[in-house]
């Protein structure tokens, strides 16, 4: 699948570990950078790369690097169609795909080192939607949600 990831400078070293294991993988990989780490360099605008990129259609998923992996769900999620959030134990990577459609991993690379990081990227992405009833419906409030813009 086409993957996009991103990362900021608290991001930066893990996703230089994490781009090999997404190609190894199988995956089309779009890097948004950052390219060189640059320690004035600010989330948001790689998490809004991250998102739009994927809200576009131009990746399937996506995987977000921060400090804690907060910053980056929270900018991640502004940008509509995108289902964010942070998961440092792999329960929730697959799960959040699975029962809620998340679209966006995030990650603190603070929190988890490269092996935990690598055992979280590859479940969120084996994962897919189950697309049980109870779960589309759920699902469709939060989509009904953000179409009304609350
Ligand atoms: C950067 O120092 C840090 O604040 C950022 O990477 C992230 O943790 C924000 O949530």
């Amino acid at each position: 699948m086409r993957v996009v990831i991103g990362a900021d400078h608290g991001g930066f070293p893990l996703k230089v570990e994490l781009v090999p294991l997404l190609e190894k993988l199988g995956h089309q990989v779009v890097d948004v950078g950052a390219h060189a780490y640059e320690a004035a360099d600010d989330y948001p605008d790689f998490a809004l790369a991250v998102a739009r990129t994927v809200a576009s259609g131009k990746a399937e998923r996506g995987i977000m690097v921060c400090g804690s992996g907060v910053g980056a769900a929270v900018a991640a999620n502004k940008v509509k169609g995108v289902r964010a959030s942070v998961c440092h134990d792999t329960y929730s990577a697959h799960q959040g795909v699975e029962h809620d459609d998340m679209n966006v991993l995030c990650l603190g690379a603070r929190i988890v080192g490269g092996e935990v990081a690598k055992e979280l990227v590859t479940a969120f992405l084996s994962a897919r939607f189950s697309g049980e009833a109870r779960h589309k419906r759920r699902l469709q409030k939060v989509l009904d949600a953000e179409a009304k813009g609350s």
